[in-house]
């Protein structure tokens, strides 16, 4: 944990200083230049790509097409499936649960970075996605932008002059704008039926029994599906970490790549949070991943984090059939498996079809019949 103080110390609070500088006013035209930022595809090397190639807004901000997604550079991949980021502004920073003796929180899948803004910071320089040699090089590409007199008008002219201060505004307002009404409309089927406004069909009933019930689906347990204590609407991920035995997807492009940089032919391996440089037991946290939300799963394909199942009927049949197919191939990493709450669930075929279907209630954008045009 000291880790953590001292990390929050060298690098949240210059940021803080930012945001006492900036009013609540504010907040609507920082989304508006977040935006801009987001989709700008002149911010890569060579230009062409955006945050948005990755998390596209026509996509529930993710990346339906690739298992990973190729970098700016399109020889290049990451070792990662984009994951859909609606409703991230939810996520919480990194903490340790002392009571349930877990990690909670933390951006990035092995919850490495802080925050939304440190968050965003990465893929600017990171040479398999958008690819510039450092922070100066993404600066200069903002500067010239039509929106660089926003960013001033926002966050003062000297900016410029100091690269530090140029990439906090860059980040203050993409990370605005992800925490924008855009990102987090909560209008899915299943947000109207926790309303009263409609009613599932029995399948989508008996889907949701399945997902609940702890001798079923068991899915509530990590992405829980209930109202909260203030009437917050369920997130479909409590935000800890866990190994689900994926096996390794040998056509993962990163493999080969990372195989041939290393000079001892060694096989890469993802370890999950115990990438994560600020926690102190990384050495017992192998395989564990954080658990993803479950809203707008059916609009995002591949799944996990290694984009390893296409669709949702192979996830289901995964958590329910891990223990007892062998054609699922054997865990990537064994420590930490959860045996517990997967792998043997012994659903029918008409129940992993029920779940399925509750699924694809979770999709934003659905139209209550009250709300639909009278038919003439
Ligand atoms: C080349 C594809 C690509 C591009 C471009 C890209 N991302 Fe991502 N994004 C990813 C992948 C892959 C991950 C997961 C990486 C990891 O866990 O290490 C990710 C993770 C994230 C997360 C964290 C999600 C979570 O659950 O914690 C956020 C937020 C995010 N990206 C925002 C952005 C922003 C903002 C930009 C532009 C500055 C951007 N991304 C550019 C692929 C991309
Ligand atoms: C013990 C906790 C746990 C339980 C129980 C659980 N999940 Fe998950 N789920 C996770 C974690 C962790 C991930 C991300 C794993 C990874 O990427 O390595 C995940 C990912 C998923 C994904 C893919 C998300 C994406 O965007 O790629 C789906 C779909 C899913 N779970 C559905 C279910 C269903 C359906 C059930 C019940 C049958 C269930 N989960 C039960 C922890 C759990």
């Amino acid at each position: 944990m000291r880790y953590i103080t001292l990390f929050l110390f060298t690098t949240v609070i210059p940021t803080l200083a930012l945001a006492e500088n900036s009013t609540n006013l504010d907040t609507p035209t920082k989304a508006i230049l977040g935006k801009l930022l987001f989709n700008d595809t002149q911010l890569s090397e060579p230009a062409g790509q955006s945050c948005n190639s990755c998390h596209r807004a026509d996509a529930f901000h993710s990346d339906p097409n690739n298992m990973v997604s190729p970098g700016a550079n399109p020889a290049l991949f990451g070792n990662r499936n984009a994951p859909a980021i609606s409703y991230i502004k939810f996520n919480p920073e990194l903490y340790w649960d002392d009571e349930e003796q877990h990690w909670v929180g933390g951006f990035f899948l092995d919850g490495r970075a802080f925050s939304l803004r440190q968050q965003a910071a990465g893929p600017f320089t990171n040479p398999l996605e958008m690819g510039n040699a450092d922070n100066a090089s993404v600066v200069a590409k903002v500067k010239v932008a039509t929106y660089a007199s926003m960013l001033e008008e926002l966050y003062g002219e000297d900016i410029w002059n100091d690269e530090t201060k140029a990439m906090d505004a860059i980040t203050d307002a993409i990370a605005t704008y992800e925490s924008g009404p855009e990102f987090a409309t909560f209008t899915s089927k299943y947000d109207y039926y926790l309303k009263g406004k409609v009613k599932l069909t029995a399948l989508e009933q008996k889907g949701l029994e399945v997902f609940e019930a702890e001798d079923k689906g068991n899915c509530a347990a990590c992405h829980p599906n209930r109202v909260g204590d203030n009437m917050e609407p369920p997130l479909f991920t409590d935000f800890t970490y866990d190994n689900l035995g994926l096996p390794r997807p040998d056509k993962l492009p990163f493999f080969s790549m990372a195989k041939s940089f290393n000079s001892a032919g060694e096989e890469y391996v993802d370890t999950g949070l115990a990438n994560n440089p600020h926690i102190d037991n990384a050495s017992v946290e192998t395989g564990k991943f954080k658990v993803l939300t479950l809203r707008n799963i059916d609009k995002t394909p591949p799944y996990m984090h290694n984009g390893i199942f296409e669709t949702l009927e192979e996830v289901v049949d995964f958590y329910n059939t891990r223990d007892v197919k062998d054609s699922w191939g054997k865990p990537e990493i064994m420590q930490n498996l959860n045996t517990e709450e997967l792998g043997d669930l012994k659903l029918t075929d008409g129940e992993v079809e029920a779940l399925v279907a509750f699924m694809k209630t979770l999709t934003d954008g659905f139209v209550p019949p009250s709300k639909l045009p009278p038919s003439n």
